[in-house]
């Protein structure tokens, strides 16, 4: 199981900062009979279920009765969690997958639709978020190749090959786990994860809209902070409020149950409408907050070949 990462500090961690958490939202659905009543023999697919949310997902939706389908690139991880479902009594089956790999994912894809015919659910939850000042960046095309798989390219190519069978049969919900950080002043370090992030959001609301009237929906969660290995390198982000990965998987499951168009945290409304009008005085603010950061330690050991990418 995943190392928990807790919020460290105590106002954070405490009733305060989970009250404020649960307030913030995006709000969550943890009646398991309601769930099952949306999910049970539905064929789920969850793309990053090797940790984290993606992991939390695919518990809480075995659980509930759906035929999960863990994909992720660490096998060991995968088939420990797709066995402590079924030995919970219910159905999970562990398939590779690299978003970075187009063979990878055709082969994914070909494998599900071989074994089960069909897909009602398909949650786009993999992800590899990166903050690296550009500079380190030069000599490195992986920080490209890894963001631009997991987050806008992979995710693509798996819609293409997933949704000609979702709008045959004219059923199916596809949840994108994106990030609020799209709705955010544009932010230095960032660029590699917000664009492919950004990029992937528009093209799958495009694709959306095509295909909600052949009976297939969207929803898109803007995901605030969520305490897991992602987050867990920039350690001020633990002293902010954020929900745990058991959290944000009630928050999939509200995107299944009632399906909609998009879920936000309440502060993301006001960036949302804040950010157009002060465009330039917030770029210059963040220019400065960012030359004072500097970088990450898990940034700055994968540059030296001294730590892995995969939380940065
Ligand atoms: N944590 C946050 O604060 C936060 C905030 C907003 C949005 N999000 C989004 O929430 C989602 C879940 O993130 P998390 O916090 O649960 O992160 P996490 O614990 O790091 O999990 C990320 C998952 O993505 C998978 N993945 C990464 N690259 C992949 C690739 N090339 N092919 C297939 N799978 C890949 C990883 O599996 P393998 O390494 O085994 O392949 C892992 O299972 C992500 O889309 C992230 O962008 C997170």
């Amino acid at each position: 199981m995943d190392t928990v990462h807790r919020p460290s500090n105590g106002l954070a961690a405490g009733p305060i900062g989970r009250a404020a958490a649960r307030l913030i939202g995006p709000r969550g659905i943890a009646d398991p009979a309601r769930l099952r009543r949306e999910v049970d023999g539905k064929i789920a697919v969850i793309t990053g279920a090797s940790h984290g949310v993606g992991a939390e997902s695919a518990r809480l939706l075995g659980a509930a009765g759906a035929t999960v389908v863990l994909g992720a690139r660490s096998m060991d991880e995968l088939e420990a969690i797709a066995t402590e479902i079924k030995a919970a009594g219910g159905t999970a089956v562990a398939i590779r997958l690299d978003l970075a790999d187009p063979a990878s994912i055709t082969d994914f894809a070909d494998e599900i639709l071989h074994r089960f015919g069909r897909v009602d659910y398909l949650v786009h939850n993999a992800g590899k978020s990166l903050r690296r000042s550009i500079h380190l960046s030069y000599d490195r095309p992986k920080d490209l190749t890894a963001t631009a798989g997991a987050n806008y390219l992979g995710p693509m190519r798996l819609t293409l090959a997933l949704l000609p069978s979702m709008r045959a049969r004219r059923s199916g919900h596809i949840v994108n786990v994106s990030t609020v950080g799209v709705l955010f002043p544009v932010a230095p370090k960032w660029g590699f994860y917000l664009s492919s992030k950004a990029g992937f959001d528009v093209w799958m609301r495009a694709v959306g809209m095509e295909a909600r009237p052949d009976g297939v929906t969207l929803t898109t969660i803007y995901a605030g902070l969520m305490h897991t290995r992602m987050s867990a390198p920039s350690r001020w982000m633990s002293a902010l409020p954020g929900q745990t990965p058991a959290e944000a998987a009630t928050v999939i499951a509200r995107a299944l149950i009632a399906k909609p168009r998009f879920m936000i945290p309440a502060y993301g409304y006001l960036t949302s409408a804040v950010v157009p009008l002060a465009r330039v005085p917030l770029e210059i603010a963040f220019t400065s907050v960012y030359r004072r950061l500097g970088d990450t330690d898990a940034a700055l050991r994968a540059v030296n070949g001294t730590g892995s990418c995969d939380a940065e």
